[in-house]
């Protein structure tokens, strides 16, 4: 049976951190569904649309990658598209509370949908969007943070706020 995982995330902008989580779901599953979601808890600096173009020109010519927009339930939205797990990087103890509550929460909304964490790579243990996002805005250099090809396109949006 061909195996559709999704990757959600806020991805407020996406980093390298989140590009080698999904690269290397990409080597494990059929089909990758990279589903750019809301999270109440945060406020996004980009848009639905300018994340999801960013992660496009990030990820390229992937073609068992496909990325989407979804502004509801990511249960529901695994139900959807036959989905069969949601696969998510795990950086430190400190992800892991926040990760195992959502987890349950999906398995309690969809009782099919399993959770797979991939532990981080070491180089991008602390890394985060908020990194990004404070760096950039205070005119730091991101390049080890973000894919070369959207860089600057990072930087000049969030020197513009
Ligand atoms: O990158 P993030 O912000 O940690 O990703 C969190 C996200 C967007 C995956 C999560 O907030 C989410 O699943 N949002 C969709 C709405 C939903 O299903 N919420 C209930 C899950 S607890």
């Amino acid at each position: 049976m061909k195996q559709t995982v999704i990757c959600p995330g806020s991805f407020d902008p996406v980093t390298v951190g989140h590009i080698d989580i999904i690269s290397r779901a990409s080597k494990m599953f059929d089909h990758v569904i990279v589903a750019v979601m809301v999270n109440l808890s945060k406020q996004p600096s980009f848009t639905i649309d300018e994340r999801i173009s960013l992660l496009k020109k990030a990820i390229g010519d992937l073609d068992n990658i496909e990325v989407v927009g979804f502004d509801g339930l990511l249960a529901e939205y695994a139900k959807q598209r036959n989905a069969t797990a949601v696969v998510k990087g795990l950086r430190a103890v400190s992800d892991f509370e926040y990760e195992f509550q959502m987890s349950l929460t999906n398995k309690k909304l969809n009782p099919e949908l399993e959770t797979v964490f991939l532990t981080t790579s070491a180089e991008n243990m602390y890394l985060s969007s908020s990194i990004v996002k404070q760096v950039a805005s205070l005119g730091g250099d991101i390049t080890s943070f973000v894919p070369e090809c959207i860089r600057g396109e990072i930087e000049k949006r969030l020197s513009n706020k």
